[in-house]
């Protein structure tokens, strides 16, 4: 299979961090989470970063973070070898934060369902700020929020894979990994 890098974007509970990982199993591949690399860099969680330095200081520590990761998967690149990156689902936002994705490998979008995302965000609500406030109506938050993002998702992505219905990440990672060869092969 080639060897480019694979870039996973998209919405909180599409999936992005748990088939970044199993896709990176299965390809023997090198996986970089950037909410991961965020908390490392600040040294503390993303609910105290946003009650610490809110929104802005995030993103900041998001934009250091991914153009770190860019010098380092160019060299990667360029010595054939592949890593997956899962973003943070407002990561690709930023025009240049998308411009990088782009340069780091092939960008696929995860969607889902607002039910889907509603079900998986609320195990750990508590975790995101962006959805903390709207603990008694999660989907309208959600729908509010996909409505701004949807279409800069979409003007970034050369793949969309609706995970709503896989039963597991490894399964969508299966399903993620034929799809790439295939367009390799075409
Ligand atoms: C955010 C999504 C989160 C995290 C932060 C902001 C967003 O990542 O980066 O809470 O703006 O949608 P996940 O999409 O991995 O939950």
């Amino acid at each position: 299979m080639q060897e480019k890098n694979i870039v996973l974007i998209g919405f909180m509970g599409t999936g992005k961090s748990a088939i970044g990982r199993a896709i990176s199993r299965r390809l023997k591949a090198l996986h970089i989470d950037t909410d991961h690399e965020v908390e490392s860099y600040k040294g503390c969680k993303i609910p105290q970063i946003f009650a610490t330095e809110g929104e802005e200081g995030f993103r900041s520590a998001e934009r250091t973070v991914l153009n770190n990761l860019a010098s380092r998967s160019n060299t990667a690149y360029k010595g054939s070898f592949k890593l997956v990156v899962s973003t943070g689902g407002g990561t690709p936002l930023k025009p240049d934060n998308a411009g990088v994705l782009k340069r780091i490998g092939d960008i696929v979008w995860l969607t889902a369902s607002v039910d889907t995302i509603v079900k998986r965000v609320s195990r750990n609500i508590d975790q995101r700020p962006l959805l903390s406030g709207y603990r008694d109506n999660p989907a309208k938050r959600v729908e509010e929020l996909l409505y701004e993002r949807n279409s800069k998702y979409a003007a970034l992505a050369d793949y969309n894979v609706d995970t709503s219905d896989f039963t597991t990440p490894d399964d969508a990672a299966i399903y993620i990994i034929s799809m790439l060869k295939l367009a390799e092969e075409k």
